[in-house]
Order: structure tokens, then C-alpha cells, then sequence
């Protein structure tokens, strides 16, 4: 079957905080392929990190369940699918806003989806009550020859101005 992606990987593991980084890590191995700096790396990193504890402490709670990680890498760009079958958000909307948290008391701070968001370029939520829930992230991994590209119009563009 031939993929509309350049490549695809998927990652299916227990909801047990010992393998957090292990998610993190290997999506970290995976994007590389994208050549990313050191920075883009760290921004990917701490979203799946974001994303995975959200399925183990909210998604399936003192219950143990299965998270899946699905990976594309298309081009300069990765898209990233998190999901839990856990319970699910009410209110998704509410849910994104910075500092919402349903579990306050345990030293949550709700800035869990503002990281996402703002270390990747898109954060979609998908999710059901008592089905589950699905977030997919999307960055663009700016490539060398890209800036120097662009560099190099913006200076040929710079000639024709001055
Ligand atoms: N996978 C999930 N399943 C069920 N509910 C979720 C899931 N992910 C997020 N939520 C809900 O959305 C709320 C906001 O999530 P967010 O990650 O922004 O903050 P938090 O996890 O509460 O705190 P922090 O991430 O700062 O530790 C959570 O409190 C929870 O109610
Ligand atoms: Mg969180």
C-alpha cells in the first residue's frame, strides 16, 4: 500500500508513567529524520511529553489502559496523533484555555495545552465522553536549505528594491 506520507510509524504502550519518556524519546528518534535543530527537538519532545501524561493522569485516571502514537513525516513537516480510549473531555473548548484544570488539587496547572500549542504550529482535540480522546499536533521543521533559500530571495528581493 503505498502511504501519502514519506514515512509513518506507530507506537502502542501501557498508560504507566515509566514510559512517558519512552514516548518522548522515540518520537524524538523518529523526527530526526526531518534533520530538526536542537531546539525543534526539545519543542517536540515536551508536547508529546504534554500530550502522554494528559492520557495517563486524565484519559485513564488509577485505571490502566493502552495510549497509541501514530507518526507522519511529510516533507519538512511532522504530524503527530496521541490517543487514549480513556473518559473522555465535557468540554473541549474550556478544556484548552490556559490554567483550566480539572484536578487541581493534585498540582496539575492546567498549562498543558498551551504548551502544546505553542511549541507546535497546530493542536487539534478530538474527543468523546467515556470513548476517548485524540490530539494531533503538526510542525514544520524549518531545513537549512529552506533558510538559506529564502535568504537568498530576500536578498534578491532587497536588489531590486534598492
Ligand atoms: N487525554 C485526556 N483525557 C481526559 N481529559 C483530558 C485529557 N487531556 C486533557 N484533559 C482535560 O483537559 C484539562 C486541561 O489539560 P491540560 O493538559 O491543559 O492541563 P492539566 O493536565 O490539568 O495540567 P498540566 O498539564 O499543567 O499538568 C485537564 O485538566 C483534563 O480535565
Ligand atoms: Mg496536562
Amino acid at each position: 500500500m503505498k502511504s501519502r506520507y514519506d514515512n509513518e510509524m506507530e507506537l502502542e504502550f501501557l498508560s504507566k508513567s515509566n514510559n512517558e519518556a519512552f514516548a518522548r524519546i522515540t518520537v524524538a528518534a523518529f523526527a530526526a529524520q526531518l534533520d530538526p535543530t536542537i531546539e525543534e527537538l526539545a519543542d517536540i519532545k515536551t508536547a508529546v511529553s504534554e500530550a502522554v501524561t494528559n492520557c495517563i493522569i486524565h484519559g485513564y485516571e488509577s485505571t490502566e489502559g493502552l495510549i497509541k502514537i501514530k507518526a507522519t513525516l511529510l516533507k519538512n513537516e511532522i504530524e503527530i496523533e496521541i490517543s487514549d480510549n480513556g473518559k473522555g473531555i465535557e468540554n473541549v473548548e474550556l478544556a484548552r484555555k490556559p490554567l483550566y484544570t480539572t484536578k487541581g488539587d493534585l498540582e496539575r496547572s492546567g498549562m498543558g495545552f498551551t504548551i502544546m500549542e505553542s511549541f507546535m504550529d497546530e493542536v487539534e482535540i478530538h474527543s468523546v465522553l467515556d470513548i476517548g480522546t485524540k490530539v494531533i499536533m503538526r510542525k514544520k521543521i524549518k531545513k537549512q536549505e529552506d533558510v538559506e533559500e529564502n535568504a537568498e530571495k530576500n536578498e534578491e528581493k532587497n536588489a531590486l528594491i534598492n
